[in-house]
């Protein structure tokens, strides 16, 4: 029963970003949420600037040209990607990193459900700060 509920409330809040007119592609997520979802990526990614992993510094990362942390050895795919980190880019590139960026180092199968990569990118959003 609580179990429907919370479906119930969760289908009501999709409902209402959506008559809100909120026009990008990936809705808005739950940053606490996003938080969880983050934990996959701790083990390679930091959100202090400066601080590379086996990942680059995530810091600023919405808005970032990608490839561009100084120091940070990337693949050639992703230096030659020409992609730009907004929410609908990286809801495409977290759905499947190897699929959507050939090539890349990064060894992460991907977040298949929708509801993880709109939580972690409104983590990010808020949790990462400004493009530098
Ligand atoms: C096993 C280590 C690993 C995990 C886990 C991992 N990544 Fe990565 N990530 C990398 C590496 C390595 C790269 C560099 C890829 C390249 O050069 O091809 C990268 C690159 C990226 C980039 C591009 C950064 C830039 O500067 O252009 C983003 C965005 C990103 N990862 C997000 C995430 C998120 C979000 C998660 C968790 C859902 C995650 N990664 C999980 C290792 C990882």
């Amino acid at each position: 029963m609580r179990h429907s509920i919370a479906i119930l409330g969760a289908f009501a809040f999709t409902f209402a970003l959506a008559s809100a007119g909120i026009v990008r592609a990936v809705e808005a997520g739950d940053a606490e949420s996003g938080k969880k979802v983050f934990a996959k990526c701790q083990a390679c990614h930091s959100l202090d600037a400066g601080v590379n992993k086996i990942g680059p510094s995530l810091h600023g990362i919405m808005g970032r040209p990608a490839a561009s942390v100084d120091g940070f050895k990337y693949s050639d795919a992703m230096k030659n990607a020409q992609l730009t980190w907004t929410p609908d880019v990286l809801d495409h590139y977290l759905t499947n990193p190897r699929k959507s960026v050939p090539g890349t180092k990064m060894a992460f199968p991907g977040l298949p459900k929708p509801e993880d990569r709109a939580n972690i990118i409104t983590y990010l959003e808020q949790a990462a700060g400004a493009a530098p």
